[in-house]
């Protein structure tokens, strides 16, 4: 089964990369693929890979059309003097990140619709964040 995910308001050019557009709402639908909450890279490859890249380093195929590039993923430990910021990616995920407070709001809030995946099981957001994290980490370069 194929559940969709309304984002508002993106870009053009991630609309022909990752979803197709309903013009009436200006909404984005990207089509999230039911993935496994415990397998932190189907999840990375299936939501953050079209803009942060397969390889993390901020080249997806949606970049482009992103009016602040998304971040490098690889260099999170470098730019925290070589510890992983778990706790940070905890936070961005939860609840957005700082820019996109200020307005950016080009980076999806993840937990809403994590939560939204499966309304009876609360826990499983928890499992996707952290797994996501996890993966994160596993990604980061020296
Ligand atoms: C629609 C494009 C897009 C998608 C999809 C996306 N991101 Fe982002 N991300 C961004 C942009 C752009 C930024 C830069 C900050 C901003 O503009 O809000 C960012 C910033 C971040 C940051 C903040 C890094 C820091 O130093 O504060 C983290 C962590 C992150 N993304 C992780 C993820 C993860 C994990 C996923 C998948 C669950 C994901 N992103 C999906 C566009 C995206």
């Amino acid at each position: 089964m194929r559940k969709h995910l309304s984002l508002v308001a993106f870009t053009a050019g991630l609309l022909l990369a990752v979803g197709y557009a309903d013009q009436t709402k200006n909404r984005v639908t990207i089509p999230a693929n039911k993935t496994n909450p415990t397998d932190g890279r189907q999840m990375y490859n299936s939501y953050c890979a079209p803009c942060h890249g397969v390889d993390g380093r901020g080249r997806g195929p949606a970049a482009q059309a992103l009016k602040s590039p998304p971040v490098d993923l690889t260099a999170l430990a470098r730019n925290n003097r070589g510890k992983y910021p778990d706790s940070h990616v905890m936070a961005v995920l939860q609840f957005g990140t700082e820019i996109s407070a200020h307005g950016s709001e080009q980076m999806p809030v993840w937990g809403p619709i994590f939560s939204r995946m499966n309304v009876a099981n609360s826990q499983e957001k928890d499992l996707r964040m952290s797994n996501l994290s996890r993966y994160l980490q596993s990604m980061q370069v020296k």
